[in-house]
């Protein structure tokens, strides 16, 4: 009757992978009523996400965090995504991604100056919730206008507790309304609230200071293209602060963990940082330079890509692999899978940057890696989020030894992002690092 309901439910992550290894590149399996359909092929994302995306709308889980997210970007559909994609994509245009860099050093000093005091004390810190701070305080300062600082660790805790949420309800058998008060309805109306909280100041901020700025609020707020009503608005904010934050903390978490684990490519990455940058603070500027450290993430976010699933949801009847997919059927696009793909990547369960050099003997097979999408409703923050997660990675890096903490085991969490089921223990040791003259 439930199907593999009670699997997917105690571990989403191990049910796929194991289907996926026993079965081939294509799936289907019930979760109660429902038919779901997994597929981890390049042809496959191709098809649904590139060929054919009139043919898709946004699938199970996003369609679960609609209170979160209401319309905002990640779970609309149609001519309203068009319409919205275009009215922000000029908030990540090349211009003001440099400045964005630029400004990016603030929150940087800060999550540094924090790590120095705490890691004097500890040695250790647990890497995921630091970063969950970094990415937020990032996101408020370059793109909605407001200083998250003191507050971001509650912020990453209230959208931690409704995805959460939304992800349990997707395997729920009985779904109660979020009015009904049960215990984790009450905990995720009382996140919920604090986050229409947070999204209303951020509006309320902006009009009171008048709008001088060019960042996602300006967008959202300017009356080109029609005035958005106040929900789409408060659903956007919500939208960037979760897809934006997350995805780079998970980002940088787990490239942190991969360097603790592999000490010749820490070293080789502090080889480069320390002749590219020779001591000076990491800016935009040395992005070109920095292909090492680049890579490093390249190849972090290949064997744990944040966005680990795609969902879309067929409109019409389609076929795929064969498999006749009847409209209304959930479509699972596992990118974790597509990435440890052994038809396309060689010793693929293990980390090796150098497959992400433009010197590399072979490059990725096309269509086999896919970190953010691919197609009309492909990632809007890639360009901001690889530019973060590189100058985070060697502001760390240029001061840090990364060790594990040998009491810790870190495990992914197939959540909304791949996130650290239990945080991410590390230990930090300071290095000697040259030092320049000026903002050092
Ligand atoms: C390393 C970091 C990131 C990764 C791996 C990532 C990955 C992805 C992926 C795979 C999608 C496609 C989802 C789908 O097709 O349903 C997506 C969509 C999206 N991402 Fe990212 N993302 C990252 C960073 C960011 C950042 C920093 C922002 C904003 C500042 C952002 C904003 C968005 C938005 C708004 C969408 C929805 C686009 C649409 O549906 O049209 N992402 N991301």
């Amino acid at each position: 009757l439930i199907g593999s309901l009670l699997e997917v439910r105690r571990n989403r992550l191990s049910f796929v992978l194991r289907e996926l290894r026993e079965h081939g590149d294509a799936v289907a399996f019930r979760m109660g009523p429902k038919r779901l359909y997994l597929l981890c092929h390049p042809n496959h994302f191709r098809h649904v996400l590139s060929d054919h995306p009139e043919r898709y709308a946004k699938g199970i889980g996003l369609a679960e965090a609609r209170p979160l997210l209401g319309d905002g970007l990640l779970t609309s559909n149609g001519e309203l995504a068009a319409a919205q994609r275009q009215r922000l994509q000029g908030a990540f245009h090349a211009e003001r991604l440099r400045e964005i860099g630029g400004q990016m050093e603030r929150a940087l000093t800060s999550m540094l100056e924090r790590w120095r005091q705490a890691v004097g004390r500890t040695g250790t810190l647990d890497i995921a919730s630091e970063m969950q701070e970094l990415t937020l305080d990032v996101l408020g300062s370059t793109l909605l206008g407001i200083d998250l600082r003191g507050r971001a660790g509650a912020v990453a805790a209230d959208f931690a507790v409704v995805t959460r949420w939304a992800m349990r309800r997707m395997t729920a058998l009985v779904k109660l309304p979020l009015a009904v008060p049960t215990p984790a309805n009450l905990r995720a109306r009382a996140a919920l609230r604090r986050l229409d909280q947070l999204a209303d100041e951020i509006v309320r901020q902006r009009r009171a200071g008048g709008d001088s700025a060019h960042d996602l609020v300006s967008s959202l707020l300017a009356a080109k293209g029609g005035r958005l009503s106040s929900k789409q608005v408060r659903d956007e904010i919500l939208t960037f602060l979760l897809a934006g934050h997350e995805t780079t903390a998970t980002t940088l978490a787990w490239t942190c963990h991969l360097l603790a684990l592999h000490p010749l490519v820490e070293q080789r990455l502090h080889g480069e940082l320390d002749r590219v940058l020779g001591g000076r603070f990491p800016a935009p500027e040395d992005l070109p330079r920095l292909s090492w450290t680049k890579a490093v993430i390249e190849e972090a976010i290949r064997l744990y890509p944040p966005v680990w699933m795609i969902p879309r949801r067929a409109l019409v009847d389609d076929c795929i692999a064969g498999h006749n997919i009847p409209a209304g059927s959930d479509v699972l696009l596992s990118v974790y899978t597509l990435h440890r793909h052994p038809s396309f990547w060689e010793a693929a369960d293990r980390f090796i940057p150098e497959r992400f050099l433009r010197e590399a003997a072979s490059q990725p097979a096309a269509g086999a890696y896919l970190p953010f999408g691919t197609g009309p409703r492909a990632c809007l923050g890639s360009r901001f989020g690889m530019m973060e997660a590189t100058l985070a990675l060697a502001a760390v890096g240029q001061r840090y030894h990364l060790e594990p903490d040998p009491g810790h085991r870190p495990e992914p969490e197939g959540s909304l992002t791949l996130r650290p089921r239990r945080g991410l223990l590390l230990r930090l040791r300071e290095r000697r690092w040259p030092v320049s003259g000026d903002n050092a």
